[in-house]
This record gives C-alpha cells, sequence and structure tokens, in this order.
C-alpha cells in the first residue's frame, strides 16, 4: 500500500475520533482540538492527557461554583497544547476574552506574544491560563472566595501538563500559587521551587503596557527564563541517556544469563 493511502487513512481515522470526541465533549471548542491535531500530527492520534485536559475544560465551562458565572458570556479554561513546557498563570479574563472564550487575546496577550517570542518561543509553545476562568464584571479584582473556588482546576491543570516552568503573572496569581512569599517587586525574574515545581513570578504584562521600565524588566526577566528552560532540557536529556544506559546494562546482563 501506498505510504500517502495509509497517511490519507490514518488522518481520516483521526478525524472520525476528533469528531466523535467533540461529540462527548460538546463544550469543548474546535481550536483546541485543532492544536491537540498539531501537536500530536505525526502519530495521528490525541494524545490522552489532550483528552484529559479537555474534560477539565468542559468542567470549567459548565462551573457554577461562583457568582461569576452569573455575568460571564463564556469561561475562559485555558489554551495551548498538553504537551506545553511552558505554563502561564494570569489574573482573569477581561472583556474581550469573556467575548472570544481564550485567554491572553487582547492588549496584554500581543505583549505575552512579545515576550515569549523574544526567547525564541511561539504561543504554541506555551499552555496559558488564569487564576479565576469567568471575567469579574466591570474587570474588578476576583474576590478571594472566587479564586478559592476555581482553585482546583488551576490545580489539575499544573499536575497533568507537569511544565517545566510556570509563569506567575502579576501579584494574583503569586498569591494564589506562592501565598508565603516576598512581594512580585522582589521575586520577579527569579526561580522559586516549592513542591518539585519551577515557578517564576514575573511582573503582569497590562502593568507594563504604559510603563517602559516595567517592560524593559519584563524582557530581561524573560531572558532569565530561558536560561531555566535551558536547563531544565538538559536535565531531561541527562535523564534519558542514563535511563539508556541503565537499560543497555540489563540488556548485556540478559545475555549474559
Ligand atoms: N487576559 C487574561 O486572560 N488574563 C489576564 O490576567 C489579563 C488579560
Amino acid at each position: 500500500m501506498q505510504l500517502c493511502n495509509v497517511r490519507r487513512r490514518t488522518k481520516a481515522k483521526f478525524i472520525g475520533r476528533r469528531s466523535s470526541l467533540a461529540q462527548a465533549h460538546p463544550s469543548v471548542c474546535t481550536p483546541e482540538l485543532a492544536v491537540g491535531y498539531l501537536y500530536n500530527r505525526r502519530s495521528m492520534q490525541l494524545a490522552p492527557t489532550t483528552e484529559q485536559l479537555l474534560e477539565i475544560h468542559g468542567r470549567i465551562r459548565a462551573c457554577v461554583a461562583c457568582r461569576l458565572h452569573e455575568t460571564r458570556t463564556q469561561a475562559v479554561p485555558g489554551y495551548g497544547p498538553v504537551e506545553a513546557r511552558i505554563m502561564a498563570v494570569g489574573e482573569a479574563p477581561g472583556e474581550k476574552e469573556d467575548q472570544q472564550g481564550r485567554p491572553f487575546v487582547g492588549a496584554a496577550g500581543k505583549l505575552l506574544t512579545e515576550l515569549v517570542e523574544s526567547i525564541g518561543l511561539t504561543r504554541r509553545d506555551l499552555y496559558i491560563t488564569n487564576t479565576v476562568r469567568c471575567r469579574p464584571p466591570g474587570n474588578r479584582d476576583p474576590e478571594p472566595d472566587e479564586v478559592s473556588a476555581c482553585s482546583h482546576f488551576l490545580d489539575e491543570q499544573i499536575a497533568l501538563l507537569r511544565p517545566d516552568v510556570i509563569l506567575i503573572l502579576g501579584r494574583h496569581a503569586l498569591l494564589r500559587l506562592l501565598p508565603e512569599s516576598a512581594g512580585i517587586s522582589r521575586l520577579h525574574g527569579e526561580r522559586v521551587v516549592r513542591d518539585d515545581r519551577v515557578y517564576v513570578p514575573l511582573y503582569h504584562p497590562a502593568a507594563a503596557l504604559y510603563n517602559g521600565s516595567l517592560r524593559e524588566t519584563l524582557f530581561a526577566d524573560m531572558q532569565r527564563v530561558r536560561a531555566y528552560l535551558d536547563e531544565a532540557e538538559s536535565l531531561r536529556a541527562a535523564r534519558r541517556a542514563t535511563a539508556g544506559e541503565r537499560e543497555s546494562a540489563d540488556q548485556l546482563s540478559l545475555f549474559a544469563l
């Protein structure tokens, strides 16, 4: 059988699977499935974790645990590939996010894109979410009980993605993820390791929109993020090499039996 026929059939199988997933999760929007498709195109299959992420997104969209659901147009669960090595956590959806159902699509989002691109990555390398998933009316700060009602979703997303680095965007996200820590002006750009997870607090991109010196600080901090990511990658490569050596040693000992 010709290779292109095999590819066509596998792709058709994948598309069938994608539509049955969409039926199983009616609240899941197709762009996310498209992201899943892009990132799994080699195997032409959705990774099991993509399904799990979509399942969490479905529950967030249906969530009525706090008063914010009463005024939302739609919830904004998060966006990005499940394989992302870098996760960003902002404060709350604004007006545009509430309309489009995706995080960081306004002016602050544009700056976030520039920041990510400044270290040679794209938005597709990033999974983005917020401390609360529904827009607070008039863009007010989220209340503590609203953050707490949304909290388990963030824990689930972090546990599922296990990113190399979690970018904490601004003081609300800092309070949620590192409640005991110093403020953002002390910690920005630092690597903070808690429970085997690596966090990097950063100024919120919205705060840097009209402040040239904060903007410069943000770009400088991103260079440090690049170094943290490189270190995580080297560590992974070293672990892979050790595992490979162990495997070949096991095989040698099998031969010796
Ligand atoms: N858009 C978001 O999704 N979150 C923010 O914190 C700001 C803008």
